[in-house]
C-alpha cells in the first residue's frame, strides 16, 4: 500500500468515526455491500459505470446506494424514480456537488455543470434561455446549414477523418454561434484546446464520478507539495492553467473583434453590445456561460453522429432527393424523427446523465436518502428496458411510428432522459435538435455509409469499444462513407464550396 493511502486511509477512519449517527427516517436504499472504511470504492469503475449500475439494478431495484469512504452515491435506473425526484423534487436534487478537486483546484466551479444551485446557477440558466430557448433557434438555421454542408463536403472528400470533421463540426458551430469565430482548419486552435479540455474534464478531472480523496478530505488541499500523495496538486494546478485558458481565449477574441469592429455577431456579441449591462458580475457570467456551452456540446454531437454512423451500416437509406432537405422538410419525415429518436435511445450519449446533489434529506417509498448524496439518473438502464423498448439492443426506429397514447409515448421518447432532468436538464437541447436533425437528414440524403470491407470483399464487423467516462463515444471504427451518387455529390459541392 502507497503511503498515499495509508494516509487516506487513517483519515477516513478519523472522519467516519467523528462523523455523528444521523437519526434516520428509514433504512438506506440497498446497494452491493461496502468495505468497512473505504465503502464501495472498489465496485466503482471509470469504464462505463453505467454497466455496473445497471446491473445493480437488476440485483437491488432502480434505487441503489453505494459509498465512497462516506459520500453517498444514489442510481436512479427507472422512469418513476428519476421522474418523483429528480423532476417532480427537482428544487432539493438541484445542486451540484461542491468538488474541490474540480471545481477550486482545477478551476471548473464556474462552468454550469458545476455549479451550485443557487443566484449564479440561475443566472447562468437565464442566459442559457436567451441564447437557446425555442424562439430563438431558428435565427440559427442558416448558421446551422452552412456548417453541415462544410461537414458534409469534407466528410465526402475525406471519409477517413470522419472522427475530425465530427469534431470540427460540433465545436465549429458552438464557436459560431456563440462567439462569432470561424474555425479554418481541423487543427484551429479553439478546436484543439477545447478538445483537450474536453478531454481532461472526463478523462481525468471527472473520471469515475470525480470524486477524489481531497473531496471528502478538503484539508488534503493544504498538503505540502514534498508530501507523499501530493501529486494531484501538481496535477489540479496544471489543468487548472489549460481551464483558464479554454474560458478566457475564445472570450477575448469577441471583445477584440467588437473593439475593432470586425465581429460576427454571435451570443456573446449580442449581449456585449448593451454597454449598461456589462458589469463585471454579467460579464463573469457571460464568459463561463459562453464556455460551458462549448464544452458540452462537443462530446454529446460526436457521440451521436458516430452512434448513427453505426446505426446506418445496419439499415437502408431513408431519403432521397434532387435537392438537400431543409427545416421545412421535417413534418414530411416522420421516419428521420423516428430515426434520431432512435440514435438518441440506442447511443446514449451521456449515460449516467451529470450527478445531481441532494440539498435536504429525503424519505423514497420509506427509504432514506441523506442530504449531501450525488444522485445518478441511470439514462443506459432506462433506455435499455426491454419492459419499455422491446429488443432494446437492436437498432430500430419504427417503434416510435406505432400510435400510443401520449402519456406513453412521453415514457417511451428518448428525449425525456437522454438530455438529464429536472432543474439541470440540457439547455442546449433545442439547438441540438436543429442541428443534429440536419446533420441526420443531410447525411441520409447524400452518404451510402456501410461496413468496411476487406481485400476480399467481406464486409468488416466494426469493432466498438467505450473509453470515455462521462460520454458513449465509440473509439474509432472502421467504415465505409461514400456519396451516394454522381448527383448527390453535384448538390452537394453546389453548397457553398468557398469554404472548406
Ligand atoms: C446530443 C447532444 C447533447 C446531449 C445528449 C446532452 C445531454 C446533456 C445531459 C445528460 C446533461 C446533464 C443534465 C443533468 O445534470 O441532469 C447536460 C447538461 C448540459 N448541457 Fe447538454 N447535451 C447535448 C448537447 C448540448 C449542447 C449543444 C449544449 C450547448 C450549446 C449543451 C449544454 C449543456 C449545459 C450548459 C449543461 C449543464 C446544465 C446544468 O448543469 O445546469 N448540451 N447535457
Amino acid at each position: 500500500m502507497s503511503s498515499f493511502w495509508v494516509v487516506a486511509t487513517v483519515l477516513a477512519s478519523w472522519y467516519i468515526w467523528q462523523r455523528k449517527p444521523k437519526a434516520q427516517a428509514g433504512p438506506l436504499p440497498p446497494g452491493p455491500t461496502p468495505v468497512p472504511i473505504l465503502g464501495n470504492v472498489r465496485d466503482l469503475t471509470a469504464k462505463e459505470l453505467w454497466l455496473a449500475a445497471t446491473k445493480w439494478a437488476k440485483k437491488f431495484g432502480d434505487v441503489v446506494h453505494v459509498h465512497v469512504v462516506g459520500q453517498g452515491l444514489v442510481f436512479l435506473s427507472s422512469p418513476e424514480a428519476t421522474m418523483d425526484l429528480l423532476d417532480r423534487k427537482g428544487s432539493i436534487y438541484g445542486d451540484k456537488p461542491a468538488l474541490v478537486m474540480a471545481g477550486e483546484l482545477c478551476g471548473c466551479e464556474n462552468m454550469v455543470a458545476f455549479t451550485r444551485y443557487g443566484d449564479v446557477s440561475k443566472r447562468q440558466r437565464k442566459l442559457l434561455n436567451q441564447a437557446f430557448g425555442v424562439q430563438v433557434i431558428p435565427s440559427y438555421h442558416p448558421l446551422i446549414e452552412t456548417e453541415t454542408h462544410s461537414f458534409l463536403r469534407r466528410l465526402v472528400a475525406d471519409p477517413s477523418n470522419y472522427i475530425d470533421h465530427t469534431r470540427r463540426y460540433a465545436g465549429g458551430l458552438t464557436l459560431s454561434v456563440v462567439y462569432g469565430y470561424e474555425a479554418v482548419a481541423s487543427n484551429d486552435k479553439f478546436l484543439n484546446l477545447g478538445e483537450e479540455c474536453v478531454d481532461l474534464l472526463s478523462n481525468k478531472i471527472a473520471s469515475g464520478g470525480g470524486i477524489w480523496p481531497v473531496d471528502i478530505f478538503p484539508s488534503l488541499k493544504r498538503l505540502p507539495t514534498w508530501a507523499p500523495g501530493s501529486g494531484f496538486l501538481l496535477k489540479a494546478a496544471e489543468w487548472k492553467a489549460k481551464m483558464e485558458e479554454f474560458v478566457d481565449q475564445p472570450y477575448e477574441f469577441v471583445k477584440a473583434s467588437l473593439k475593432n469592429g470586425n465581429y460576427v455577431p454571435s451570443f456573446c456579441s449580442m449581449l456585449l453590445e448593451d454597454k449598461e449591462k456589462c458589469t463585471p458580475q454579467f460579464e463573469f457570467d457571460l464568459k463561463h456561460t459562453a464556455n460551458s456551452m462549448y464544452s458540452a456540446s462537443m462530446d454529446t454531437t460526436i457521440t451521436v453522429f458516430l452512434h448513427f454512423l453505426l446505426a446506418m451500416e445496419e439499415i437502408d437509406s431513408v431519403v432521397g432527393s434532387d435537392r438537400l432537405p431543409t427545416f421545412s422538410d421535417r413534418a414530411s419525415l416522420p421516419f428521420v424523427d423516428a430515426l434520431l429518436s432512435e440514435t438518441y435511445r440506442w447511443g446514449v450519449p451521456v449515460p449516467l446523465s451529470l450527478p445531481h446533489r441532494l440539498m435536504e434529506d429525503d424519505v423514497y417509498r420509506g427509504m432514506f436518502i441523506p442530504k449531501g448524496s450525488l444522485v445518478f439518473g441511470n439514462i443506459w438502464a432506462i433506455t435499455r428496458d426491454e419492459k419499455l423498448f422491446p429488443n432494446a439492443s437492436a437498432f430500430l426506429p419504427e417503434r416510435y411510428l406505432e400510435k400510443v397514447d401520449p402519456a406513453l409515448a412521453k415514457k417511451r421518447d428518448p428525449r425525456s432522459y437522454v438530455f438529464g432532468f429536472g432543474r439541470r436538464r440540457c439547455p442546449g437541447v433545442n439547438l441540438v435538435e436543429s442541428s443534429v436533425w440536419l446533420m441526420v437528414t443531410t447525411a441520409l440524403a447524400t452518404l451510402d455509409i456501410s461496413k468496411a470491407k476487406d481485400d476480399f470483399g467481406n464486409p468488416i464487423e466494426p469493432k466498438i469499444d467505450f473509453n470515455n467516462a462521462v460520454f458513449r463515444i465509440p473509439d474509432k471504427f472502421q467504415c465505409d462513407i461514400r456519396p451516394r451518387s454522381e448527383h448527390a455529390l453535384k448538390v452537394l459541392r453546389q453548397t457553398d464550396a468557398t469554404r472548406l
